[in-house]
């Protein structure tokens, strides 16, 4: 064949194919879905993947204290309810309005949702996924990589100390992380202090009565996320996603709010597949619904109060105690690496302790443009699932200096130096308050009485 005449055939089947690849081309996937999933993140969007060794010249490593929130869990009975009650009535819904040419979805979308069922039951509310096993082995492989002197992969009782709260989740976070360090066989022999019910260090606020009553339970703290859930971004979301999904009527937020988790929950738990609800959504109806959630754990968990940050003293004073007993020469012999499992509530309010992710401005309803795209306080980054906290400890000349992880990435804490280690004098000095000062019970008011 000539030439010419070959490019005009290749243009010809190009022209006819053309319309019909537009038509099939699906809007959700060049949405950054992903990146708007708040609490239930995933830890793989936040991986460090630089597991490099550590190392600072005229340095020797001492000590590893880290507290890792447990890795990505199914949901809440209460949402599991219902995703298997609510989600398959909308399903058909959605799957009638394309066949009556209503709504935005392409084929295969609509193909997706109409073969999706709940893969997941009340019995498995809360416990660790499949997802948070992989999540924590990794992490802990990573941190070994880094740090191999402190979390070698021998296991002996009296350098590593591990603790989680009286839950499935963290106990099997870390015992996965330990899988992570010693491999399988070695990790069943790892020794755990029984779990307490209500951890006074790792989970500090379930013992805070007044923090419970004022914050916790104080419809007030939810102001925030309800004016906006009635204001005028999520009215015009909640529009944009009807019209999307076909609905002549804009649907309510109580829908809109259950498409969102559970789009948030399926891409979290399952790293293979991808959630057809999310298709619901465009990436700035994401931001949206992303908002809500930083509202709400901003008012509860962080900044909003100071009551919920300042009782959030014990994890700091645990690890400023477990770092000055290297001042101390001769002494017992210590732990090297200790690592803790706790949850979201510690995570958030620890960082807001440590003066992390403060903005200029509070968040409110009225300010999520202002706050939009720089805000520093974004659940989705700071709180996924297998959230960390690390804190070396380093002697520099006889000088002892800690390097600060979240993350896996070095951050700068109030008062200490950017971009190096901070001398453990400055933390002291810093957080004298949380060393000295954790009265508890004067900041939190009587304890509860133990069941
Ligand atoms: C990886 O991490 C190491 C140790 O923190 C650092 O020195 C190095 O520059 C990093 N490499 C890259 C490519 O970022
Ligand atoms: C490990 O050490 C703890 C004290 O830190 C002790 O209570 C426990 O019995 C030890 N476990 C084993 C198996 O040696
Ligand atoms: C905490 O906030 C309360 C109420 O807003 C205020 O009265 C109190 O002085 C604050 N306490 C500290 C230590 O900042």
């Amino acid at each position: 064949m000539e030439q010419s005449c070959r490019w005009m055939l290749i243009l010809f089947m190009c022209l006819i194919t053309l319309p019909a690849l537009l038509s099939e081309k699906c809007f959700s996937r060049s949405q950054k879905t992903h990146l708007h999933l708040a609490t239930k993140t995933p830890y793989r969007y936040i991986t460090n993947k630089n597991d490099s060794v550590v190392h600072y010249p005229g340095c020797n490593i001492l000590q590893v204290w880290m507290i890792v929130r447990h890795g990505t869990r199914y949901p809440s009975s209460k949402i599991i309810r219902k995703m298997r009650e609510r989600l398959p009535l909308l399903r058909d819904l959605v799957v009638q309005n394309h066949k009556l040419k209503r709504g935005k979805l392409c084929k295969e979308e609509i193909a997706a949702l109409q073969a999706w069922s709940p893969h997941v039951e009340e019995a498995d509310e809360k416990r660790l996924a499949h997802e948070g096993e992989d999540e924590m082995i990794q992490l802990a492989e990573r941190f070994q990589n880094r740090f191999p002197q402190i979390l070698p992969d021998i296991y002996t009782n009296s350098t590593f100390k591990f603790r989680h709260t009286a839950t499935q989740r963290t106990a099997e976070s870390a015992r996965h992380f330990t899988v992570g360090l010693f491999g399988r066989r070695v990790s069943r022999y790892v020794w755990f202090p029984e779990a307490i019910y209500r951890d006074p260090v790792l989970r500090f606020y379930k013992l805070c009565q007044k923090w419970r009553l004022e914050v916790d339970k104080n419809p007030h703290s939810l102001s925030e996320r309800m004016k906006f859930e009635e204001g005028p971004e999520m009215s015009a979301a909640l529009k944009d996603i009807s019209f999307r999904l076909g609905f002549s009527e804009t649907i309510s937020i109580g829908d809109a709010v259950i498409l969102y988790i559970t789009c948030s929950f399926e891409i979290a738990w399952d790293h293979r597949a991808h959630s057809p609800w999310c298709a619901a959504f465009s990436e700035s109806n994401m931001k949206v619904f992303e908002y809500t959630e930083d509202l709400e754990y901003y008012w509860i968990d962080g900044y909003g109060y100071n009551i919920t940050y300042r009782q959030a003293c014990p994890p700091v004073k645990d690890m400023m105690q477990h770092f000055l007993a290297e001042e101390v020469p001769g002494g017992e012999p210590r732990a090297q690496a200790v690592v803790y499992f706790t949850h979201s509530g510690t995570i958030l309010k620890l960082l807001a302790h440590l003066g992390l992710y403060k903005d200029e401005n509070v968040l409110l309803h009225t300010n999520f443009n202002t706050m939009g795209s720089y805000r520093k306080w974004r659940v989705s980054q700071i709180d996924s699932f297998g959230s960390n906290l690390a804190f070396v400890l380093f002697r520099c000349n006889k000088q002892l200096k800690v390097l600060t992880l979240h993350q896996e990435r070095p951050v700068t804490l109030p008062g200490c130096p950017e971009a190096e280690l901070c001398p453990l004098n400055v933390l002291k000095e810093q957080y004298k308050e949380s060393l000295n000062g954790c009265n508890f019970e004067h900041i939190c008011g009587l304890l509860p009485k133990t069941a």
